[in-house]
């Protein structure tokens, strides 16, 4: 499990590497040149003009001028590690995917975790949601479960993305992150948008600041579809569940490690690795068929909605193990692609319009942080199997195909690549008609009731963190609108909080009247949802 080296880049690759006089690699420009002295520019006499010949020099500064890439839009600081997953025992009964059918077969995986809004310079133990995205390298190809450490996000529909990115991220004329000053630009995009009202009870609970990354559960949010051999198919949900169980900082306690150590969590992450104690999280997954999901009275397309485990408990599936660390952080943690739309046979996506986003989105935006559309053959991306095609050339091409045919059907060669209808990915063939419109459906109404079944599913502990989070939180908005809006929202999810949060704003009575589109459902004090009623 340790680090497989610690030579510098490239040395000696390709042949034998030079050795100096005392069996050491030399330092070589990169044509391979030995390099004599690294230490002085070439100038004319020792005090004299550096010369424009000095093509070392160049080269070196040359290098690091372009050394940084766009950091990611979202998700920019994160931390990652190596490992792998193996199914408990096969489940081709739910899915044809090969690294659930085989409990005897390793998967190796890559998994990163990350926040959302800060920078790559920011603080881990911001309050925020964590991104928990894995990397399946399968013999299938890869498969990417790119998930977050809450069940359920902000919004219905991806055509909002860009707009609650925004609210988060440093107002466009200060340029200070909204996080640490004025909170408007959030708590006002949330506000006129009622569907966001259950994630926030998640974003202002102890969810929004774990203890670390080991402790940390994740899920996958959207409905997906999972299809076997036989072609029956069945929705289910991605759940992660830490064997260390779910922990997390109080408020306090965030603030300061913040400013102590803002590497808190990947430290933590990457020093229990070196130390042997790899964290081990098991998947699931609530699995339900169309004919259930209809039954609900929630929709499963809306990511802003969970499905309780009292509906439909989780099925274990198998067990991942995170023990080694990266070798570089810039070649694999940074450079790393996850993407939804990375399926493998027997996997495959629902209508949640938000998850349909997200599909262009990813490699869209890969195509500029990478800055070339060969960039899955960066080792960290590389399928693990064979994979080959007649997509050819492009910016920062590695390969050396041979041959002069590129293009399929052909008949000139009987050697090359062809289709495989019987191993091959095919979409599932659901049933899909309907008018062209921009609507949001009905069934999407009700943004409370889950919202209210989260809050009175808590500990007492916990209700009283969310209520400092939401006044401490709004407390930082200069706009009294954007207050009694909010403190509206809130006198539909809960009275109670509605009145704690009112009065430490010093604003009781001060709430806005928004009628709930649908009737708000009274719902379980359930404590299914409660971390430390779990723990
Ligand atoms: C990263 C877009 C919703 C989880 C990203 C990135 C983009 C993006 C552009 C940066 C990717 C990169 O540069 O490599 C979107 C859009 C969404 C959306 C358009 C809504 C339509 C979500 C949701 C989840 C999620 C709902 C969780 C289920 C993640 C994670 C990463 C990420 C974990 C970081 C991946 C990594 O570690 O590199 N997203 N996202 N995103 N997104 Fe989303």
């Amino acid at each position: 499990a340790k680090k497989s080296s610690t030579s510098p880049l490239n040395a000696g690759k390709g042949g034998e590497p030079h050795q100096t006089a005392t069996g050491k690699p030399v330092l070589t420009t990169n044509q391979g040149l030995p390099v004599a002295d690294d230490q002085n520019t070439l100038t004319v006499g020792p005090r004299g003009p550096q010369l424009l010949e000095d093509f070392m020099m160049r080269e070196k500064i040359t290098h690091f001028d372009h050394e940084r890439i766009p950091e990611r839009v979202v998700h920019a600081r994160g931390y990652a590690a190596h490992g792998c997953f193996q199914a408990y025992e096969s489940h081709a009964d739910l899915t044809a995917a090969d690294f659930l059918s085989d409990p005897k077969k390793k998967t190796p995986v890559f998994c990163r975790f990350s926040t959302v809004a800060g920078s790559q310079g920011s603080h881990d133990t911001a309050r925020d949601v964590r991104g928990f995205a894995v990397k399946f390298y399968t013999e299938q190809g890869n498969y990417d479960l790119v998930g977050n450490n809450m069940p359920v996000f902000f919004i219905q529909d991806g055509i909002k993305f860009p707009d609650l990115i925004h609210s988060v991220k440093p107002a466009p004329d200060r340029a200070f992150p909204q996080a640490q000053s004025a909170h408007d630009t959030f708590w006002d995009f949330v506000s006129l948008n009622a569907e966001a009202m259950h994630m926030l009870m998640w974003i202002m609970s102890d969810r929004a600041i774990p203890r670390s990354f080991r402790m940390m559960e994740g899920f996958g949010v959207h409905t997906f579809r999972m299809i076997n051999q036989k072609g029956e198919s069945k929705f289910v949900k991605f759940h992660w569940r830490p064997k260390l169980g779910t922990f997390s900082l109080i408020w306090d306690e965030a603030v300061k490690i913040g400013g102590a150590d803002p590497d808190f969590n990947r430290r933590d992450l990457f020093n229990a690795i070196e130390r042997g104690d790899y964290p081990e999280w098991e998947l699931s997954v609530q699995a339900f068929t169309e004919e259930q999901a209809n039954e609900f009275d929630f929709d499963v397309l809306d990511a802003t909605k969970l499905i309780p485990e009292e509906i439909v408990p989780l099925t274990p599936l198998g067990k991942m193990v995170l023990d080694r660390n990266v070798d570089n952080f810039f070649a694999e943690t940074e450079q790393v692609a996850f993407c939804p739309s990375h399926v493998v046979p027997g996997i495959d996506f629902s209508n949640d319009p938000l998850l349909q986003g997200r599909l262009f989105s990813y490699l869209d935006t890969q195509l500029s942080r990478l800055g070339s559309p060969n960039f899955h053959q960066i080792p960290v991306n590389k399928p693990k199997c064979p994979f080959a095609n007649f997509q050819r050339d492009g910016h920062m091409q590695t390969e050396v195909p041979t041959g002069r045919v590129a293009n399929e059907p052909n008949s000139l060669d009987d050697g090359l690549l062809r289709e495989d209808p019987k191993r091959g990915f095919h979409s599932h063939p659901s049933d899909e008609a309907g008018s062209k419109l921009r609507v949001r459906p009905e069934s999407f109404a009700d943004y409370y009731s889950q919202a209210r079944l989260f809050y009175r599913s808590m500990t007492e502990p916990e209700q009283r963190h969310i209520a400092a989070g939401f006044a401490f939180e709004l407390g930082k908005c200069e706009e009294a609108k954007i207050r009694t809006r909010m403190l509206g929202h809130l006198q539909n999810v809960d009275a109670s909080l509605a009145d704690v949060v009112a009065e430490s704003l010093g604003m009781k009575g001060q709430a806005d009247d928004i009628s709930p589109r649908v009737p708000v459902q009274d719902v379980d004090a359930s404590p299914a949802l409660s971390q430390y009623a779990k723990a």
